[in-house]
């Protein structure tokens, strides 16, 4: 688990593309215990509406996150950041993309899944403006682990840059 929090990197947020999926694999096999396959990432991006995008630094990979666009939200199937760059700000800046994805008309929410054991996660999402909505039983098929189901709504204040005040994206909105 991470420790304290470290200096702060701007990374460029853009679309993934298939040469990213080597880094893109290296990230999920270090983040997660269970983690998704090559196959599991093609048969994802392949539906019409799922989308990835990459945290790059320096030409390389720092985080990705996968999501799929629903007709009022947007749902979260996978996102992570290469331990290397934990507590610096990466994770945050990619929910920020996503978050300016929201309206208050059309998708005006993001959800998704946390293990009940990523303390880690369900702390990070806290800390951008999720909320634990419900708890999903025997969610998983691979531990009997629940599920906790986050949202975080559209708010109008999210337009200007700090969207609700997290202290970390003000500071990166400069
Ligand atoms: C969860 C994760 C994406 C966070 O990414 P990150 O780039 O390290 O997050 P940030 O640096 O933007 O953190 C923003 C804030 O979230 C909170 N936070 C993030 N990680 C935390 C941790 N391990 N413990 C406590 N709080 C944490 C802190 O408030 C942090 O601000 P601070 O560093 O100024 O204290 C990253 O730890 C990760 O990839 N974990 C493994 C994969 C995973 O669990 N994905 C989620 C699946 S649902």
């Amino acid at each position: 688990m991470d420790t304290a929090p470290k200096q702060d990197v701007r990374v460029h947020i853009r679309w993934l593309i298939s040469k990213d999926m080597e880094e893109v694999l290296a990230i999920e096999n270090e983040c997660f215990e269970y983690p998704w396959t090559k196959y599991d990432f093609i048969r994802s991006l392949r539906q019409r509406n799922c989308f990835g995008m990459a945290a790059e630094h320096y030409d390389h990979v720092a985080g990705f996150m996968i999501y799929e666009l629903m007709k009022t939200r947007i749902h979260v199937l996978d996102f992570a950041v290469l331990p290397s760059y934990h507590r610096m700000g990466v994770g945050s800046q990619m929910l920020l993309k996503l978050v300016s994805k929201l309206s208050a008309k059309r998708k005006n929410r993001i959800i998704l899944e946390t293990r009940e054991t990523n303390l880690s996660a369900q702390l990070f999402f806290r800390a951008n403006g999720f909320k634990a909505v419900s708890v999903l039983r025997n969610f998983y098929t691979d531990t009997p682990e629940d599920a906790y189901l986050m949202q975080y709504n559209y708010r109008q204040e999210q337009s200007i840059p700090g969207f609700q005040g997290s202290s970390r994206i003000t500071k990166l909105a400069g």
